[in-house]
């Protein structure tokens, strides 16, 4: 018996299995119910009583080694990727196109980026609002012309009550109501987001553009303190020998309203056909936060003040890039987009 189990422990040392239906049979063989293990087992009771201890040892080597084999044996196969066998590794891999970032993105982001330094913070609110937080807290009476100058989108709402009051929101000048609604000074904030107009869609006027909005509410925040910004910005982005210059204006929740040219970036002021000869471009409105304004978010405007303004993002894009079509910016086409792949 001895000598049976020796040959067999020999045996199953060598044992291979090319494929799932041979390993199986070498199962069956060696470890199955009716296997030559369990049949040498069954015979075990026929050794002398002497032998059995050793016997007994050897049996349980024997059906260990056999288990332990057929399952290197199992394991060895399962791991083999028959299906990867052709792959070459050391082949240069296909190029992987990267996107690029929308220019409006970019230029967004280098907005953000210089107010930042000067420790605004980003705040946003919603594209579909309301009259209230669109206008009439914004010191636009109920019949004022400014309403019209805006081109609302009004989105339609069952109830007839609320039809006119919903609405996609024309400016980003909203999201100062809402920050003031909800805090108190200081305030120092910057809210960029996608704005809607109702205008007929050419070269240079679009149905929704994007604008960035500015706001500080301290104690003595003065025009000074304004323009001081303004000049900044205007450096930061386009160079340290741009030029500011601010013309009275009007808006409603401004007192005093101001727009801001900046000297031209293509012809450093000498004057060009892009600035119609004039030497400088306009680039954003700015002003005083009317006290009406402050009033009605809640901040008691004797005892302080602020500065606001508010430029389009597709402007300032187009100075920097000089983009000839505003089309271009919504329309995806990849030619135009790749052309930004060296700003990332
Ligand atoms: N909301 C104005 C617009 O859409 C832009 C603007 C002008 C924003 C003056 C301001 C500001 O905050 O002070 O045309």
């Amino acid at each position: 018996m001895i000598e049976k189990i020796n040959q067999l422990l020999a045996e199953i040392e060598t044992l291979q299995a090319a494929n799932a239906e041979e390993l199986e049979a070498l199962r069956i063989k060696y470890l199955s119910k009716k296997g030559i293990i369990n049949e040498l087992m069954a015979d075990f009771r026929n050794v002398p009583a002497e032998q059995k201890k050793e016997v007994g040892m050897r049996l349980n080597e024997l059906k260990s080694k056999a288990q332990a084999r057929i399952a290197a044996l199992k394991d060895a196969f399962e791991s083999q990727d028959t299906e990867c066998d052709d792959i070459d590794l050391t082949r240069t891999a296909y190029p992987v196109g990267l996107g690029t970032r929308h220019p409006l993105t970019l230029v967004k982001n280098e907005i953000i980026d210089i107010f930042a330094r000067m420790g605004f913070n980003i705040s946003e609110g919603p594209e579909v609002e309301d009259d209230l937080h669109v206008y009439t807290k914004l010191n636009f009476a109920a019949d004022h012309p400014a309403r019209d100058m805006q081109d609302t989108f009004f989105v339609e709402v069952n109830d007839e009550d609320v039809t006119r009051n919903i609405i996609l929101r024309s400016h980003t000048s909203s999201v100062q109501v809402r920050s003031m609604e909800h805090a108190q000074p200081p305030i120092r904030i910057i809210c960029p987001g996608r704005v809607y107009r109702n205008e007929a869609i050419s070269y240079r006027a679009h149905c929704f553009f994007h604008q960035v909005e500015g706001l500080y509410v301290d104690k003595n925040v003065s025009f000074a303190d304004l323009k001081q910004v303004l000049l900044m910005f205007a450096q930061e982005m386009f160079g340290s020998d741009t030029r500011i210059r601010l013309r009275p204006s009007y808006f409603p929740f401004t007192e005093p309203s101001a727009e801001m040219d900046i000297s031209c970036n293509i012809c450093g002021g000498k004057g060009c056909p892009f600035c119609k000869h004039t030497g400088w471009v306009e680039i954003l409105g700015c002003g005083m936060v009317d006290p009406n304004v402050l009033d009605a978010c809640g901040i008691d405007s004797k005892v302080y003040s602020g500065y606001a303004l508010g430029m389009g993002i597709e402007r300032i894009a187009n100075l920097k890039y000089r983009v000839s079509d505003l089309r271009l910016f919504s329309e995806n086409d990849t030619r135009f987009l790749r052309e930004f792949e060296a700003a990332l």
